[in-house]
């Protein structure tokens, strides 16, 4: 029996230990804020927090985040009004939408480890993450404002 806490809720998972961590949240928790786009840890669209760790859910096993503090979207705050959030909002960063809950999770941990990241820091942190609609300089901004804002 595996052990963990997702969004501060203690939750557990008696299935195959090795199953993705992605399929966890959405097919057993049924946190489907989470995405699945590569499934082979290229694109960033599942990005979660694993102990405060911005971590691909669809190459970490279940089994990896045991005892393990997990954060999704969902969990990122309560009204959905985290630093980041707001200055997504604010800049109108989305387009299709599918990217973005990764690119959010992402900057928030890149905000908590650099908050006053420079263009290269953001554009470093941020590579794995992939946009097809293209919102780069739109993300940028945004973690601009919210570094000034965090
Ligand atoms: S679905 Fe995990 S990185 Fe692409
Ligand atoms: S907003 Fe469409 S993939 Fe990023």
């Amino acid at each position: 029996m595996i052990k963990l806490q997702v969004n501060g809720q203690e939750r557990s998972f008696d299935g195959d230990p090795g199953m993705p961590l992605l399929w966890f949240l959405r097919d057993e928790l049924g946190l489907t804020g989470t995405k699945f786009g590569c499934g082979i840890a290229q694109c960033g669209a599942c990005t979660i927090h694993v102990d405060g760790e911005a971590t691909r859910a669809c190459q970490t096993a279940v089994s990896e985040a045991a005892g393990k503090q997990v954060v999704t979207i969902e969990g990122l705050h309560p009204q959905g009004d985290h630093p980041v959030q707001k200055a997504w909002r604010a800049q109108n960063v989305a387009q299709c939408g599918y990217c973005q809950t990764g690119q959010i999770m992402q900057a928030a941990a890149l905000l908590k480890q650099t908050p006053n990241p420079t263009d290269d820091d953001i554009d470093n942190l941020m590579a794995g993450n992939i946009c097809r609609c293209g919102t780069y300089t739109r993300i940028r901004a945004a973690i601009k404002q919210a570094a000034k804002e965090a």
